[in-house]
């Protein structure tokens, strides 16, 4: 029988995860990319990859741990540190695109220009133009697929407020994706605006030889380190364990450990909503620079002067550069708005993948998402259920229970962080989508199979690889993985130096830091709620 042909928009993070998806079901993945290298925005050259739209810094390493953010059957190599550079984690794709061979169904330097629903061919069939990158789209070529993977990714345009007098200033005005390196700052007077990541790893990164930095924020932050006091990355506490912990147990906790890493009120970085509501920072080096007096926390800007900026609390400052570190616009131009529009108050996405109007669901949206931890075993969740829907393994739900769930899960995102904001997604999402591809692992059926296991996968790390114990396409390395997930989370950094522990000294060492952390867990629990 002939192989449903899928067209895949992008070869990011999301595309090789939806390439390997479809090989998985037995469809044949066809993907496009506009760049000449697979990894999307981990694919980092010094002019910003004029083709590839997204970008990173030089100095950039990722703020999620190598664990939990790799995919779920394909671990970091043993000499990544526990946090990767993007140049590591490119070289992790690049790898994966080995061990799967995924590269031969990639087209390189190739931009889709067009994605129509495919008028007098099969419904729910789609017509995909594509033209040379960089060229005007004049000679496209054509094809059909049976369905679509959009992987174009979301960080591609820039977002840059008005603000009064912006037009007058003389300085140079930059959003953060054009930022490379800190070396043209040098002795200069900088304003960045905004409280992300990029706000505070630029400020930071600026501040060591700017003449000042003014750390400009509409409210002010939550920020977080990678690591605890031991280095041990933070994010390993993230557990289903914790899923079952009341959300206000939980939200005090996050603030307890923000305050505990900076105190908020004598940095001028305190804020009116919680952490669990707004986005926050990871940043390590940003305390200390704000400490030295390098990085100036300031409110929000009222107006910009000839010379500088006018800040909301009425003070003025001379600046010769201001960054916009104010994130990016969604934007699809190669789907209609009937289709999937750019607008994030317009769009109807079933459980943030499939657009609830479609008469056959043929199309999905894969990465669309700010994601509270690694990008990878997410997107590679919403792949696989796309690849079971298109293929019939999976069913949605109808239409009316579709579109409630959507009016539903807009209200209560609303409701926490404000409309119009890219949904922020958490452990609780990949463990709805695992659940409804039958992948979540499930704590009773693993306990009599092997009650260690089932045990880490409750209380430890949720790592990704708990989502190939069970289900389709499940991978037979992944129970022993599981558990020396923990351990290789070092293996670089311990290089030559345990030679004198075994390995199975080691992995009890690791089941004991777990319990240890259970515990902590726990008795912070019931601090915390004495205390309320
Ligand atoms: C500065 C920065 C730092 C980040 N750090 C982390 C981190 O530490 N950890 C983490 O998990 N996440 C991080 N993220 C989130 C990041 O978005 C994800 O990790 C992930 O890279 C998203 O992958 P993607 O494939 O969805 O999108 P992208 O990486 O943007 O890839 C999209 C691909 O689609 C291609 N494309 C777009 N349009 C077309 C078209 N019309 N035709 C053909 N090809 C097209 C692009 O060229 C690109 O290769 C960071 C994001 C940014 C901006
Ligand atoms: N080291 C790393 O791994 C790393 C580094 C950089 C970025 N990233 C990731 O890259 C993605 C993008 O991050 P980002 O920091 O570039 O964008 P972002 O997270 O969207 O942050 C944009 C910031 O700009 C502010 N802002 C927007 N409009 C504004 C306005 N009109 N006036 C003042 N402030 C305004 C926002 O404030 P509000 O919150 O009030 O809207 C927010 O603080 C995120 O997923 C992030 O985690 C990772």
């Amino acid at each position: 029988m002939e192989r449903k042909r899928v067209g895949i928009i992008g070869a990011g993070v999301s595309g090789l995860a939806a390439i390997k998806a479809c090989l998985e079901e037995g469809l044949e993945p066809v993907c496009f990319e506009q760049s000449e290298e697979i990894g999307g925005l981990w694919h980092y050259t010094d002019d910003g990859g004029q083709k590839q739209g997204a970008s990173m810094y030089k100095s950039l390493i990722s703020n999620v741990s190598r664990e939990m953010s790799c995919f779920s059957d394909f671990p970091f190599d043993k000499h990544t540190p526990p946090y990767p550079s993007h140049t590591q984690f490119h070289q992790y794709l690049q790898q994966y695109c080995n061990r799967f061979d995924l590269r031969k169904y990639i087209t390189f330097n190739t931009q889709v220009v067009k994605v129509q629903r495919a008028e007098g061919f099969v419904e729910g069939e789609w017509l995909v133009n594509t033209a040379d990158a960089g060229t005007d789209g004049t000679e496209a070529r054509q094809h059909v697929f049976h369905a679509i993977m959009v992987c174009s990714g979301t960080y591609h345009q820039p977002h840059i407020p008005s603000f009064v007098g912006l037009e007058n200033y003389q300085g140079t005005v930059t959003h953060s994706q054009s930022y490379r390196t800190p070396d043209r700052f040098q002795g200069k007077s900088v304003v960045v605006i905004g409280a992300g990541n990029s706000a505070g790893d630029i400020a930071a990164e600026v501040g060591l030889t700017a003449s000042k930095v003014y750390l400009s924020m509409r409210d002010g932050v939550w920020i977080f380190p990678r690591l605890t006091r031991s280095a041990r990355p933070l994010d390993l506490s993230i557990s289903r364990a914790l899923l079952n912990v009341p959300e206000f147990v939980t939200r005090n906790y996050l603030k307890m450990l923000s305050r505990s890493h900076i105190n908020q009120v004598n940095y001028g970085l305190d804020h009116t909503k919680d952490p669990f509501t707004h986005g926050f920072m990871v940043n390590d080096e940003i305390a200390f620079r704000l400490a030295s007096g390098k990085v100036l926390a300031k409110s929000d800007i009222a107006e910009f002067t000839r010379t500088g900026v006018k800040f909301v609390d009425g003070s003025n400052v001379d600046a010769d550069e201001v960054i916009f570190a104010t994130g990016y616009d969604v934007s699809f131009p190669f789907l209609d708005s009937d289709i999937h529009p750019s607008s994030l108050q317009d769009q109807e996405l079933y459980k943030l993948v499939f657009p609830v109007h479609m008469k056959k669901h043929t199309l999905a949206v894969i990465g669309e998402i700010r994601n509270r931890g690694g990008a990878s075993p997410v997107v590679e969740l919403q792949a696989r259920w796309a690849a079971q829907v298109f293929q019939g393994i999976t069913q949605l739900p109808d239409h009316h229970t579709m579109l409630e769930h959507v009016r539903r899960d807009r209200q209560y995102r609303d409701s926490r962080f404000g409309p119009n904001k890219l949904p922020v997604v958490d452990l609780r999402y990949t463990e709805d989508i695992a659940r409804d591809i039958g992948v979540k692992p499930s704590f009773w059926r693993l306990v009599f199979r092997d009650p260690s296991l089932a045990f880490l996968t409750y209380f430890g790390p949720a790592f990704p690889v708990h989502y190939r114990l069970q289900g389709r396409h499940s991978w037979s390395g992944a129970a022993e993985y599981a558990k020396t997930a923990l351990l290789n989370t070092y293996s670089a950094t311990r290089a030559g130096r345990v030679q004198s522990r075994s390995s199975s000294q080691l992995k009890v060492n690791s089941l004991i830091t777990v319990l240890l952390v259970c515990l902590i867990v726990a008795v912070l629990a019931v601090i915390v709620m004495i205390k309320i």
